[in-house]
């Protein structure tokens, strides 16, 4: 993945989007488009994983196939909004390790404040993804992506389901080397911290509260 940023434009990916943005769709529905997206949008995220060869026998033949080189794979959920993405991530990537960090933004500031931090062990060696379904200003995905860093990371990827073009550029300058996947870049944040037209709080709308 040469780019720092990919904008995944399937049309699958892109529907289901446009479904998840209507503020008539209902929580269930919600959820589970989050999760199918979440599916495809993990196809793109592992699109560049290193494959080696395994000689194995076919019913007709032998040959040398394809198969995953074996780096270990680690998804990092920011909470709580990031564990929509993770389902349909592990139905892809079974054996991934998960961790679970978690900020909530100061609604004045808008910077994060970590509460809780739970890692996968032996994180230099695997390719990190960092989850979280909403790239707004970017604090609380820098500091995510700190916070792995610190653990000893140095193969991460970004996964958003949308991204304001701030949070784009807070993610560029501050951690340049992790490319950041997403689905839509949206117009702008609102005063509020919201992306627009984006979707609404995104932890609210999948699990119903407000
Ligand atoms: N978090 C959300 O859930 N929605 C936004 O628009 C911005 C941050």
């Amino acid at each position: 993945m040469p780019e720092h940023l990919t904008v995944v434009e399937h049309p699958l990916v892109q529907h289901k989007l446009t479904l998840m943005r209507d503020a008539d769709t209902p929580t269930g529905l919600f959820r589970q488009l989050l999760r199918e997206i979440s599916t495809l949008l993990a196809y793109e995220v592992t699109r560049d994983l290193p494959v080696t060869t395994r000689r194995v026998h076919t019913p007709l033949e032998s040959m040398d196939a394809p198969v995953l080189d074996g780096r270990k794979l680690a998804l990092v959920s920011i909470l709580r909004a990031g564990n929509g993405l993770l389902d349909g991530m592990l139905d892809l990537m079974p054996s991934a390790r998960v961790g679970f960090v978690g900020l909530y933004r100061d609604e004045e500031t808008l910077e994060p404040v970590q509460y809780y931090c739970k890692l996968p062990e032996a994180l230099p060696e695997r390719r990190v993804i960092v989850v979280d379904p909403m790239l707004a200003t970017g604090n609380s995905s820098a500091a995510a992506i700190a916070l792995v860093k610190g653990a000893g990371a140095v193969d991460i990827r970004f996964l958003c389901l949308l991204a304001a073009p701030e949070g784009v550029r807070r993610m560029a300058d501050a951690h340049p080397d992790v490319p950041v996947v997403t689905a839509a870049v949206d117009e702008r944040l609102n005063e509020m911290g919201y992306i627009v037209p984006g979707l609404g709080d995104a932890g609210d709308r999948m699990y119903g509260t407000r």
